[in-house]
């Protein structure tokens, strides 16, 4: 349990439609603060934007998912700055307007992996020893139960097989595997 009396929660993807959405919320949560990160300046930007003012402490910093060290940064800020890390949302991800698996090509699906396979996998691997150490947190992994196009690109059964993992489970406590069915989050 956690007893606490801030809770920290780190999402990447927050410049985009789903994570714009989950950071208005969780900044506007009383005894909350966050860290947003995204690989794109401009869409960051427009999420903080969009905050409300009542809101607990924001900090951002660039990142990109794919990059271990980068991801390392995101969660160092959340530690340096708040001194703990309660929540990790893995939302990070690259969609294909076309992306049946007859029509991507080759760089479509390495990219496709990259962003939204190895960068929950990077987001495990840089909040799990700072969850262990505090012996509590949650990580929510975002993927899709859209069928073909969206499912295919989004490597959703393979960010699902990271929730299996039993050793993670007891370490973390709780790992979610937040798939949202059907209809886009507005702005
Ligand atoms: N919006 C929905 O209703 C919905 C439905 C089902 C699944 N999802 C899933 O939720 C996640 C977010 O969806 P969305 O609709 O907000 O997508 P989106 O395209 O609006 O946002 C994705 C965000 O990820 C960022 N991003 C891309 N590559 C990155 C990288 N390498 N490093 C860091 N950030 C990177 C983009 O800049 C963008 O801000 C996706 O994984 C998506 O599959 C969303």
């Amino acid at each position: 349990m956690n007893d606490h009396p801030r809770r920290v929660v780190v999402i990447t993807g927050a410049g985009g439609t789903l994570g714009a959405a989950l950071s208005s919320q969780l900044a506007a949560e009383p005894d909350t603060d966050v860290v947003l990160s995204d690989v794109n300046a401009a869409s960051l930007e427009a999420t903080m934007s969009g905050l409300a003012e009542q809101r607990g402490a924001v900090e951002t910093l660039l990142a990109d998912v794919g990059e271990i060290a980068e991801v390392e940064a995101v969660i160092g800020l959340a530690l340096e700055r708040f001194g703990r890390l309660d929540v990790l949302i893995s939302n990070a991800g690259v969609l294909s307007p076309n992306g049946r698996i007859h029509n991507l090509a080759t760089e479509d699906w390495e990219r496709a992996f990259r962003v939204n396979v190895l960068g929950a996998v990077n987001g495990i691997r840089a909040a799990v020893p700072v969850m262990r150490a505090q012996q509590s947190g949650s990580i929510v992994l975002t993927a899709s139960v859209e069928p073909e196009e969206i499912e295919a690109l989004r490597g959703a059964g393979a960010v699902a097989c990271l929730t299996k993992d039993r050793e993670l489970d007891e370490i973390v406590g709780a790992i979610r595997d937040a798939a949202r069915r059907g209809g886009a989050a507005d702005r």
